[in-house]
């Protein structure tokens, strides 16, 4: 456990030796301080979301059925093939963000240009990917920040990607304080589809909301993981009364989405 614990702080300050990666980690470790922040305590939050939720499953059964059967069967083979390349890892990347929500939205929307941020084992990018491949077009940008608790984290970011689908794929590991606004210069178009899974502290998702907002084409669907961490999702949608949103519960967690999908 002693030993454990010290690799993880020689990790840490192996990371903390590269500048671009120091900005990133004070700018956490400061966000994390702030925890308390936005209109609603994190119990009135947890409420409000309950009573605005519907199933993930009830929103996937009025899509197309070939889409739904599609979905389901990308989702099962997907997970199996993550299983396999997962168990030979011996730290846990962590699980996936809503992999049949992103599936069945890149195939039906058709996005030429998708971005999201958190990429980790690579779940959300696996899936994105897929579908785009699928469709025969579009572009992904993904923004991640390595676990820098791990040894030569970046060997990780993203091992459940097939390599045949990085074609369509730009990946940028300086976290999203350096990453948005590298993306968000060199972007080739607007924005239709937008997945956040990063940071999840009120500031981190104020700053990526503020960064790629200007961007996003009219009818971007903007999709929130986890948004039961605080009430920044919640005071978003009632800052601005124009957007269509709604809210997903899905395997013990809240998806957020902005945009219209029906
Ligand atoms: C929940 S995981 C993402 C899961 C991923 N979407 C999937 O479906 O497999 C969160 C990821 O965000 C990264 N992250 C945390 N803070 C970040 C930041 N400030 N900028 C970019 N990435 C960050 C973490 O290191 C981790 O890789």
């Amino acid at each position: 456990m002693q030993a454990q614990k010290l690799k993880t702080w020689t990790n840490t300050l192996h990371a903390a030796m590269n500048p671009d990666m120091v900005r990133v980690m004070i700018g956490k470790a400061l966000r994390r301080l702030r925890r308390g922040k936005g209109q609603l305590t994190p119990q009135e939050n947890k409420l409000w979301l309950k009573s605005q939720a519907q199933d993930l499953g009830d929103l996937l059964k009025k899509f197309d059925s070939d889409l739904q059967e599609e979905t389901r069967a990308f989702a099962a083979r997907f997970k199996k093939h993550a299983n396999e390349i997962l168990s030979a890892i011996p730290y846990d990347l962590g699980g996936g963000g809503g992999v049949p929500l992103l599936y069945i939205l890149v195939r039906k929307f058709l996005p030429a240009v998708v971005v999201e941020t958190g990429v980790a084992a690579g779940f959300s990018s696996g899936t994105i990917l897929t579908a785009l491949d699928k469709n025969g077009a579009g572009h992904l940008f993904s923004s991640d920040f390595p676990y820098f608790r791990l040894p030569n984290p970046e060997r990780f970011v993203g091992v459940v990607v097939e390599p045949g689908l990085k074609s369509r794929w730009s990946l940028h590991l300086k976290g999203d304080e350096v990453n948005l606004p590298q993306i968000m210069a060199n972007l080739p178009a607007k924005i239709n589809l937008f997945h956040y899974d990063s940071d999840k502290s009120y500031d981190g998702r104020d700053f990526a909301m503020k960064a790629v907002r200007p961007h996003l084409a009219e009818n971007a669907i903007v999709i929130m993981d986890d948004i039961q961490d605080n009430s920044y999702f919640h005071d978003y949608v009632t800052a601005n009364p124009d957007v269509t949103w709604s809210v997903y519960y899905y395997e013990g967690k809240y998806i957020g989405l902005i945009g219209r999908v029906l």
